[in-house]
């Protein structure tokens, strides 16, 4: 088999696997609804299609991700710039990745003074559900998945950090992992799945939406694990004449 098809092959076989778990949950409570309704009390139902909303949620972030690839290379991909509040976001992607990673605590501790961004709606939920599922997905066991805002008065951007400890990314790899397909080969890698396209898909969203977006991760003093920080940095709506100038390619 040539290089191109065994690559081919392998990125079938890990988009079919991370297709196949939401897909599986949603039949499986639809199944079990379908079957049990008279015998489910209205708290159960409301849980189980609490379940189906997210993993459905889950499903279109996946889907997203997998159409902004061809879109990317294409150059088709048109955007909204609108004004648009973080926080929603943020609640969105936490509930999407909580319920794969239910070991996990979330502390969103954005500042209510956080002024709006101007991005496209879709396309910041895909960057923000992105770094929030990777924070779960490599962040050690029972740990707390930080997202934080920082912003000053009349400030061009405003700041998004998704911050997680665990195994963490050494300086070397810093800019290799926003590339297509890379994924650092470490144990915790080859347990989870993943298609190596999360960050190459954020880092393209973030750049022409006129931000940027950087990675830094420090061991913890006393500790063995890593404290991992991604930024993305977006235009503030307040100068939006500015960003949108930026923004026109
Ligand atoms: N918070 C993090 N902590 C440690 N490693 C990370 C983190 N986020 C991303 N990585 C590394 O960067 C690689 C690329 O991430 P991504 O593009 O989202 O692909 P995927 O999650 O599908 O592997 C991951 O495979 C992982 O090795
Ligand atoms: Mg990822």
């Amino acid at each position: 088999m040539s290089e191109i098809e065994k690559s081919y092959e392998d990125f079938i076989s890990t988009v079919s696997h991370e297709l196949r778990t939401p897909l599986t949950s949603i039949r499986g409570f639809s199944q079990t609804m379908l079957a049990s309704w008279d015998k489910l009390d209205d708290e159960s139902k409301k849980k189980f299609l609490k379940i189906i909303e997210e993993q459905s949620n889950r499903l279109i972030n996946l889907v997203e991700n997998m159409l902004s690839v061809t879109r990317l290379s294409s150059g088709k991909d048109n955007l909204l710039l609108k004004e648009i509040e973080i926080r929603p976001a943020v609640e969105m992607a936490v509930s999407i990745v909580k319920s794969q990673y239910s070991d996990k605590k979330f502390d969103i501790a954005i500042n209510p003074k956080t002024p709006s961004i101007l991005a496209d709606k879709d396309k910041f939920q895909q960057i923000i559900t992105n770094l929030i599922e990777n924070a779960a997905k490599y962040g050690e066991e029972n740990s707390v998945i930080k997202v934080e805002t920082g912003f000053c008065e009349d400030c061009e951007f405003v700041a998004i950090r998704v911050v997680n400890t665990g195994i963490g990314i050494k300086e070397e790899d810093y800019e290799r992992i926003f590339t297509k397909f890379s994924r650092i080969d470490n144990p915790l890698t080859r347990k989870v799945q993943g298609s190596g396209l999360g960050l190459y898909i954020t880092r393209n969203l973030v750049e022409k939406m006129g931000g940027k977006i950087s990675v830094k991760s420090e061991k913890q003093t006393d500790k063995e694990s890593f404290l991992t920080t991604f930024e993305v940095q977006l235009p503030a709506s307040n100068v939006e004449k500015q960003a949108r100038a930026k923004c026109i390619p």
